[in-house]
């Protein structure tokens, strides 16, 4: 496919903002993740943790989402990203970076002291773009995935930023993008 010529700050990111964002996240996970998920999934992540949904639009066209929650795990209190997805012709260009950088900054905080994911084991893209923001891999869930893939449990650990030195690299690049930024962000 394509790739589409695009300036970066035409890339406008806004968090969910109602039940008319809903089918855009669907299509977009539906289309990219193999995973299937019912409506009531997508319900209970975005109803119950809006502040964590990021979608990303270019000239009104929803090109990336990224969907989360947090809680209470075993005496901890984490974030986990459910999904995250950019459309093929708009990869490559630091757009899911931006989205679940996003997502992590609100987890921060609202006082997580650390985020888990899963990703399948052949999924490079995901585990290069992880690697990069300073997730480690916790653990091998073997045939994690109905399709019979195994995932590597990815985590990223705060606030001991010493152990994580892209931590403090993430925050200068989002102050950067917080000059820069356009786009509607609930953390202006
Ligand atoms: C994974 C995915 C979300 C990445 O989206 P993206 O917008 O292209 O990601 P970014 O542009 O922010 O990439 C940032 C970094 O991730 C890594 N990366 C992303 N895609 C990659 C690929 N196909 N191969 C290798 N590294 C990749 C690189 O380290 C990249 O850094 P660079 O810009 O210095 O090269 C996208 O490929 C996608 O939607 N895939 C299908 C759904 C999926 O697998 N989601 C993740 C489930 S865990």
């Amino acid at each position: 496919m394509e790739n589409v010529e695009f300036d970066s700050s035409e890339i406008e990111y806004v968090s969910y903002g109602g039940e008319h964002h809903l089918p855009l996240i669907m299509n977009l996970v539906d289309q990219e993740l193999s995973e299937p998920y019912s409506i009531f999934t997508y319900r209970y992540f975005v109803y119950l943790w809006p502040q964590l949904s990021f979608l990303a639009f270019h000239k009104g066209k929803c090109v990336g989402t990224v969907v989360c929650k947090m809680g209470e795990h075993r005496n901890t209190f984490r974030g986990y990203i459910a999904m995250l997805v950019v459309i093929k012709p708009y990869r490559g260009r630091g757009i899911a970076t931006e989205l679940v950088t996003r997502s992590i900054k609100v987890m921060m905080e609202s006082g997580c002291e650390e985020v888990t994911l899963e990703a399948e084991v052949t999924n490079k893209g995901a585990l290069a773009l992880y690697g990069r923001l300073g997730f480690i891999r916790s653990k091998r869930l073997f045939h994690y995935y109905l399709n019979g893939v195994d995932a590597f449990r990815l985590k990223l650990l705060f606030p001991r930023t010493e152990l994580h030195p892209s931590l403090p690299l993430m925050a200068d690049k989002y102050e950067n993008h917080m000059q820069s930024d356009q786009g509607d962000t609930p953390f202006k």
